[in-house]
């Protein structure tokens, strides 16, 4: 993988890092550990939420948090459209974004193959939400509704 946060033995010195970014008043966004669920028509490299200064990321109820899907097209694509849900205890519940256009988050459309893109968006994590630890999955299909991405990161509702 690109980052060396992925490797788990040099996440110490990662954390490191990012606490001296932090407290030097740089951007706190780290790459956080995914699995990819089947991302078909395209290739993720990195993806970065802010803030999230350890991992799992604590999401904070009543906060917005920026997600930086970095990712390559295998296909040529007019459209895309982003589909969320939080898997709690192995179930997906539909978690409701306020842009699910994709073209709209940060994609200049039409999507060109092998082309490399970042997708921008926010994830609110409103008040009414339960303080638990969930994985959330975020898919970006294309056209035929086939995956550009589809990733899984855990993350924690904190109160
Ligand atoms: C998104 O992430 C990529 C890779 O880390 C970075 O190059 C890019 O500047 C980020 N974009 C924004 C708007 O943060």
């Amino acid at each position: 993988m690109l980052s060396p946060c992925f490797k788990d033995r040099n996440m110490d010195i990662c954390t490191r890092f990012v606490v001296l970014f932090c407290l030097m008043g740089l951007t706190c966004a780290v790459p956080v550990k995914f699995i990819d669920c089947g991302s078909s028509s395209g290739k993720v490299s990195i993806v970065d939420i802010d803030p999230c200064a350890s991992q799992p990321c604590q999401l904070q109820k009543g906060q917005a948090y920026s997600v930086n899907v970095t990712f390559s097209s295998a296909v040529d694509s007019q459209t895309s459209k982003a589909v969320v849900h939080g898997i709690i205890a192995g179930v997906p519940i539909p978690f409701p974004i306020p842009i699910e256009d994709g073209c709209k988050s940060g994609i200049q459309c039409p999507i060109q193959k092998q082309q490399n893109y970042h997708y921008l968006n926010s994830l609110p994590v409103k008040k009414e939400y339960p303080a638990i630890k969930l994985v959330v999955e975020w898919e970006l299909r294309d056209d035929n509704k086939q995956d550009l991405f589809c990733i899984r990161f855990p993350v924690q509702i904190v109160s």
